[in-house]
């Protein structure tokens, strides 16, 4: 049973904490520019607002009602088959999977935090150089890094809901906001400012293919931290009269214009002083370092608050990827929160060196399979399937299997008209759209 609440303004941040992650500042852009901009970013915004929006507080709202771990809130309001619907809360088991990559990272930014101090790469090419190496040979950097990562997560955890996970985003979420809105307040006096504009908004519908729509609806989920319990377990601590419509507004508002906005600030810089959008996951480690540099010392100062944002809002989404299966054992099996917490941090610091190791020359073809390594398959499992598959749970549970009575009572008041398209949406929207989407993920379709 919980004790701990979240202040009003705490739950919101830390809700934002999660949604703003690495997934709108290093995923969205380099997404958006391999899928060639303004249709990409049309699809992904309309699948927030017509999807995502209504899972969201489908998630909320179990929590809220359940008040405990994922596996007992969904034990608790399945009114008949609770044995099979506990099943349902084992979609958190997705968030220590995701980090194993994400610490990995995380761990990348530290480092790349440090090396800004004293050193960018003058080209692109050089940028790439770095950034190859780093990835490929450097194993006990990475190892370092990834491990710092580790014991700051698991250190913050360990001090519970108020003095971690509130506290850590009371702090770093304003901050990250500052940063990114003064390097943004930059961006707009640059002349590359408007072909960013043009690049995220003007809708080029040749370059939409079902992949990239896929791709575009899968983004929508892991960005709103949608489909693995963060969301669910954080409103478990909600305050009793808490308005789940109003805080999902505000996460969904946060998320979406954090990474509009550092899409803008990106690809304004990547106009003016690089490559233009470049393409892949290296984009803020290659072509971005490369753009710092050729702008002088603003550079330097900029590479290095942009790290720090990134490193942030990384941090903040972590806590949120692994507090669910901390309070599942805290909840399940009355462990202490310094175990859970340690036991939850090991895990995925363990599994993140084989994560490195997949990219290290000589190691990685023993952890590659089907063409893609451990990384990258940890990362293709959990948004392709794990995400998916726990949103449409969550809907047909809220749609189906909480007696719609329950549900009214609390969500007919807070969505007044909008209840039964939310509802209707819930039933039949939502499943159908993330069922389709899995399947074309997985690549059946
Ligand atoms: N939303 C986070 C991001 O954009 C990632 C995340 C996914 C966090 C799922 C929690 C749960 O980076």
């Amino acid at each position: 049973m919980k004790i701990a609440r979240f202040s009003r303004i705490g739950f919101i941040m830390a809700a934002a904490g999660s949604a703003v992650g690495l997934g709108n500042i290093w995923k969205f852009p380099y997404i958006a520019g391999e899928y060639g901009g303004g249709a990409f970013v049309l699809v992904y915004l309309l699948t927030v607002l017509l999807i995502g929006f209504s899972i969201m507080i489908a998630e909320m709202l179990i929590g809220y009602l359940g008040r405990m771990d994922t596996v007992s809130s969904f034990e608790e309001l399945a009114p008949v088959n609770k044995h099979l619907w506990k099943f349902g809360g084992f979609q958190s088991l997705a968030g220590l999977f995701i980090m194993i990559f994400y610490s990995v990272v995380i761990g990348w930014i530290f480092n790349y935090i440090i090396t800004s101090l004293t050193y960018l790469p003058a080209t692109p090419k050089e940028a790439e150089i770095v950034f190859n190496s780093m990835l490929h040979t450097d194993f006990i950097t990475q190892f370092f890094y990834h491990t710092v990562a580790f014991i700051w997560i698991t250190y913050v955890l360990n001090k519970g809901l108020k003095g971690g996970i509130e506290r850590m985003n009371f702090y770093l979420m304003p901050a990250l906001m500052i940063i990114l809105a003064g390097m943004f307040a930059y961006a707009t006096t640059l002349g590359a400012f408007s072909q960013a504009v043009a690049f995220m908004f003007a809708p080029d519908w040749s370059k939409i293919t079902s992949e990239a729509f896929v791709t575009a609806v899968g983004h929508a989920f892991f960005t709103l931290s949608l489909g693995m319990g963060a969301i669910m377990t954080y409103s478990a601590s909600l305050e009793k009269d808490a308005n789940l419509v109003k805080n999902a507004f505000w996460v969904v508002f946060l998320d979406t214009t954090i990474a509009i906005v550092a899409g803008l600030m990106l690809f304004t810089f990547l106009y003016q002083y690089g490559s233009g959008p470049a393409k892949g996951p290296g984009l803020v480690f290659i072509s971005l370092p490369a753009a710092f540099y050729e702008m002088g010392i603003v550079g330097n100062v900029f590479a290095i608050l942009f790290f720090v944002a990134l490193a942030f809002a990384g941090l903040t989404s972590s806590v949120s990827l692994v507090e669910p299966m901390v309070q599942y054992f805290i909840d399940r099996f009355s462990w202490s929160r310094l175990r859970a917490s340690l036991s939850m941090g090991l895990f995925f610091w363990f599994f993140g060196i084989f994560a490195i190791l997949s990219n290290i020359d000589g190691a990685k073809e023993y952890l590659t399979w089907g063409g893609k390594s451990f990384f990258d398959w940890v990362d293709y499992v959990t948004a392709a399937i794990m995400l998916p598959l726990g949103g449409l749970i969550m809907a047909v549970f809220v749609g189906f299997i909480i007696p719609k009575s329950k549900v009214e009572s609390v969500m007919k008041s807070q969505l007044k008209w909008a209840f039964e398209p939310w509802y209707f949406s819930l039933r039949y929207i939502t499943p159908i759209a993330m069922f389709v989407v899995m399947l074309s993920l997985m690549g059946v379709l």
